[in-house]
């Protein structure tokens, strides 16, 4: 720091009025990317960040998407650049919300149109920008004492909450000892401490970071519990047809909520970075939905929501949500993404398969059946924050230092190079 009287090269300086800005951690998915690019070792093998990889190790832009926007193109609308409405493509939006809650789009039933009528939606920064718009406006007009956040849970939400000033507190969620979900200790925290009034954040399907998500039975307990204690669910939907490849069953968990407990106000964040593979083009929707009480509240809560969004960034970006657009209005394109879908679920869960197979040929110490177990993009591999820095530092394989392994990077060639790496840390390190 120079003080006021100092000088460098001849100009006087006073002290910074941002002299004592904390020194921020940076995010640590995004520096082990910039340091796994930066490594030129020929069997570098990057499991952190969680995007979807070919067994090639290459990104995958969707054969359906490539498709969408060739279409798009072709067809030179000259208003394709213009701005969206503050609330965003209302075309985009009823179909992002009928993929969510399992609304058909023939043969309209008038309890269909009435539960539509409960939705109020807004387009968004993707997923994360969902996260946030809806934790400002539940932090305005909710007024949690406490967001309740899985322990662990997607590093983001902790940031998120706390840019809304909402008070965040943890329910248990993985059991070290099992490598399994705490669903018991989850649910006596939560009846022991979680007040009326509270909001609770789950996540749709694929837990992020644990790749354990709760059964049926137990999302049923959940339901209950949040009814009758009048918890707020706040829904954290990412992946939804990339996890299992079925829409419908990584949706189960939003529309049992929302079928089944029509009296409970909740909300879900939609992201279509990875079930499209838009990650850079920030393709996302939040939907509120509320109890239906009155004809104007759904157009009310818009136009707060719609207030949220113009000071924060007037609309979100519209070259995604026309291409999700085009393939959800064309039966053909739909199918052949669903394809995509598919195939990008099936290689995640051979990999899996393969990884754990060469442990238990390597006879690696421990039980691995987690790996194969668990949901979604994410493994939660059960290693310590020490054989994370050997992996990384002997066999130049990247992971976040929870353990936690994004599957995708695995493919055909380094899956045994891989495993015996945990092989060896297994054995070698503490
Ligand atoms: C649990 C969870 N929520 C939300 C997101 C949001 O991602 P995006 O902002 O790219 O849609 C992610 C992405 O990693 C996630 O894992």
């Amino acid at each position: 720091m120079i003080a006021d009287s100092e000088t460098q090269a001849g100009v006087s300086r006073k002290p910074s009025l941002f002299s004592s800005l904390p020194q921020v951690a940076g995010d640590e998915i995004f520096a082990l990317s910039h340091a796994y690019i930066a490594d030129n070792h020929p069997q570098k093998v990057s499991l952190g960040i969680g995007v979807y990889r070919t067994n090639e190790g290459k990104p995958w832009p969707l054969p359906s998407v490539r498709k969408a926007e060739e279409q798009l193109l072709a067809e030179n609308d000259i208003t394709r650049h213009e701005y969206l409405a503050i609330e965003g493509d209302v075309k985009f939006l009823d179909l992002a919300r009928d993929l969510m809650f399992g609304f058909e789009d023939k043969n309209e039933s008038p309890a269909q149109q009435q539960a539509k009528q409960r939705i109020a939606s807004v387009q968004t920064v993707s997923g994360t920008g969902a996260n946030h718009v809806g934790a400002l406006f539940l932090a305005m007009y909710l007024k949690p004492k406490t967001i309740w956040l899985s322990n662990p849970s997607w590093a983001n939400h902790t940031a998120i909450w706390d840019l809304a000033g909402v008070p965040r507190k943890t329910y248990p969620y993985y059991n070290a000892a099992t490598r399994s979900f705490d669903f018991e200790g989850a649910m006596r925290t939560l009846e022991e401490e979680a007040q009326e009034g509270d909001a609770i954040l789950l996540h749709a399907c694929a837990h992020n970071p644990t790749g354990l998500d709760p059964t049926k039975e137990q999302w049923k307990a959940i339901a209950d519990l949040c009814e009758r204690k009048g918890i707020f669910p706040f829904f954290d939907s990412a992946y939804q047809g990339f996890a299992s490849g079925s829409l419908e069953e990584d949706a189960w968990a939003v529309r049992y909520f929302f079928n089944e407990k029509p009296g409970m106000e909740m909300c879900v964040a939609q992201s279509f970075s990875k079930n499209c593979g838009l990650y850079g083009q920030r393709v996302g929707a939040f939907h509120l939905v509320t109890n239906g009480e009155s004809p104007d509240l759904r157009e009310r809560a818009v136009k707060n929501l719609c207030h949220i969004i113009r000071g924060e960034y007037s609309m979100a970006p519209r070259h995604g949500s026309e291409i999700v657009k085009k393939i959800l209005t064309n039966e053909q394109l739909k199918a052949e993404w669903i394809q995509d879908l598919d195939v990008m679920s099936s290689r995640i869960k051979k990999m899996r398969k393969a990884l754990y197979d060469e442990l238990v040929r390597l006879g690696t110490p421990g039980t691995w059946e987690h790996i194969v177990k668990q949901n979604g993009m994410f493994s939660y591999t059960g290693l310590t924050p020490q054989q994370v820095l050997a992996m990384k530092e002997k066999y130049h394989i990247y992971l976040l230092k929870s353990g936690r392994a994004s599957v995708s990077g695995l493919t055909e060639k380094n899956v045994e190079y891989v495993a015996r790496a945990i092989d060896d840390v297994v054995r070698n390190v503490a």
